[in-house]
């Protein structure tokens, strides 16, 4: 039975729970065909509550079908953010009958113990499936990491050393990060810590991600380490910061000292990556919102998305590292009919487009790294601008006036801004992705990224571009109606 989704503001061409309240994407791992897709998930209510993993799983990572809860709470406590992996060699010995166990790892969250106020509310447990995600039983030996004393101690991504041929697992202590390794998922072994004097630090640290990646166009791997951070993102609230450096199977270690952010935009975080994705792409799907106003945001059945599914790159820039993120091939499959191909706006003009009225588009467009802008606007005079200022060098995001903002103060005090560097950049080229509650503007090919959650009181229906002096046209080279996944 394909679902329809019909309320205002819900999603068509991004993953959101058929209702209640979502938060971080869990357990992201391939088997068998199948994608899975876990989350925070609280059953009960649209606002955050005790904690259960959700689940859903797809063959192409764009359509997906919803599963029955897969994690509920216990007497360990509720059930924190977490992965997953594929254990071939039943390292951990939870099949019997030479089945291929996954294996979640997630963080265990003692109500009690944080009432009590203890420090000690966080531990890992773990839990095993042996048919690929449909059923799960907790390990008896839980908690498998204790914790001694440390408050904020948790979201534990595992994956397969190759080198070392074990388990290794970061997961973030409040300030920083630490590193821990095991032959069979059960017993864990402390190995290092990294962060404390690197990167931003507005605020804890959460949902590490560990892996590696060739540096396009040269013979180079290297290490990339994810972190979460709220709040202490650069336009406020949650954000997503990377580090680029190198793991030795014992330690992370990198020069770099200032954040580099994955995301510019108020909406990406606890993003994660993919466990055993055949090609070996790096896959990362991120929660599409911010703890400043999540449980606010003006919906009623169900509350927040992800964003699209996007594949991570790595690219050297003069002597910088650089991440990159921008959405999976397949999303192109979703796009339908093409208008408004090849508009030109030529150097100081301004073009109208009409938008089909449903928000549910990708706009691709090249121009110069000058001054522009790109507003999205409605009948009701509520506009989304996109906009260049090559003075400055900064590319904004401005949702101030977008339709509703006014749920929540630090949803449109501010327009948000991305730093850019004209001088780096070259040509621009962008692609934008709307939906009915959301905005993915990528440029580059996700060198440069803004996602922000949006509420228009009515669907934009026309679409303005305007050149400033750039001596260039713009070439919007079209606008592409977005299929629903469903
Ligand atoms: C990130 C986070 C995680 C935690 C989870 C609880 O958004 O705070 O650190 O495990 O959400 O739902």
């Amino acid at each position: 039975e394909p679902q329809v989704y019909k309320e205002q503001y819900r999603p068509q061409y991004h993953f959101s729970p058929p209702k209640m309240w979502m938060n971080d994407p869990n357990g992201l791992v391939y088997h068998e065909g199948i994608y899975h897709l876990f989350y925070q998930y609280y059953p009960d209510d649209i606002v955050w509550g005790p904690m259960h993993w959700g689940h859903a799983v797809s063959k192409d990572m764009v359509h997906w079908e919803h599963k029955p809860i897969a994690l509920y709470p216990d007497e360990h406590g509720l059930i924190f953010s977490g992965s997953a992996v594929v254990d071939r060699n039943n390292t951990s010995g939870f099949a019997k009958n030479g089945e291929t166990p996954l294996v979640a790892i997630f963080t265990y969250h003692s109500m009690e113990g944080e009432k009590e106020g203890r420090t000690d509310f966080q531990t890992q447990g773990i839990a095993y499936s042996l048919d690929n995600g449909d059923t799960w039983t907790k390990y008896e030996g839980n908690p498998v990491i204790g914790n001694e004393g440390i408050k904020d101690f948790r979201d534990p991504k595992v994956f397969w050393h190759e080198s070392t041929k074990r388990w290794i697992l970061a997961l973030v202590a409040g300030d920083h990060a630490k590193f821990y390794a095991s032959e069979n998922l059960r017993e864990w072994e402390y190995l290092s810590d990294f962060g404390k004097n690197q990167g931003a630090h507005g605020g804890v640290w959460e949902c590490p991600d560990l892996f590696k990646l060739p540096v396009e166009g040269t013979d180079e791997e290297k290490w990339v380490l994810i972190i979460s951070i709220n709040p202490g993102a650069p336009n406020g609230g949650s954000g997503t910061q990377y580090f680029v450096g190198d793991f030795d199977g014992e330690k992370f270690t990198s020069d770099q000292k200032e954040a580099k952010w994955l995301d510019y935009g108020t909406d990406n975080y606890a993003g994660v990556t993919y466990n055993n994705v055949p090609n070996g792409d790096r896959i990362f799907i991120g929660w599409m919102s911010n703890w400043d106003y999540a449980r606010d945001t003006p919906t009623q059945v169900w509350r927040s998305a992800m964003t699209l599914p996007r594949k991570l790159s790595l690219v050297k820039m003069g002597e910088e590292y650089a991440l990159k993120n921008f959405p999976l091939e397949q999303v192109d499959g979703l796009t339908a009919e093409m208008m408004a191909k090849d508009v030109r706006v030529p150097s100081g003009g301004k073009r109208e487009v009409v938008l089909d009225g449903l928000n549910q588009s990708r706009i691709k467009l090249r121009t110069a790294c000058k001054d522009f802008s790109i507003t999205f606007k409605n009948h009701l005079d509520e506009a989304l601008v996109l906009s260049m200022d090559s003075n400055t060098n900064m590319f904004r995001l401005d949702r101030t006036n977008s339709g509703q903002v006014e749920f929540q103060q630090e949803f449109g005090n501010k327009h948000h801004q991305m730093p850019l560097d004209c001088s780096k950049a070259g040509e621009l080229e962008l692609s934008i992705f709307l939906d009915r509650s959301s905005v993915e503007v990528f440029i580059n090919e996700g060198l440069w990224v803004m996602t922000d959650q949006i509420f228009p009181t009515a669907p934009y229906t026309i679409l303005i571009i305007s050149n400033g002096q750039s001596g260039q046209d713009i070439l919007l080279e079209g606008i592409e109606t977005m299929q629903t996944i469903w």
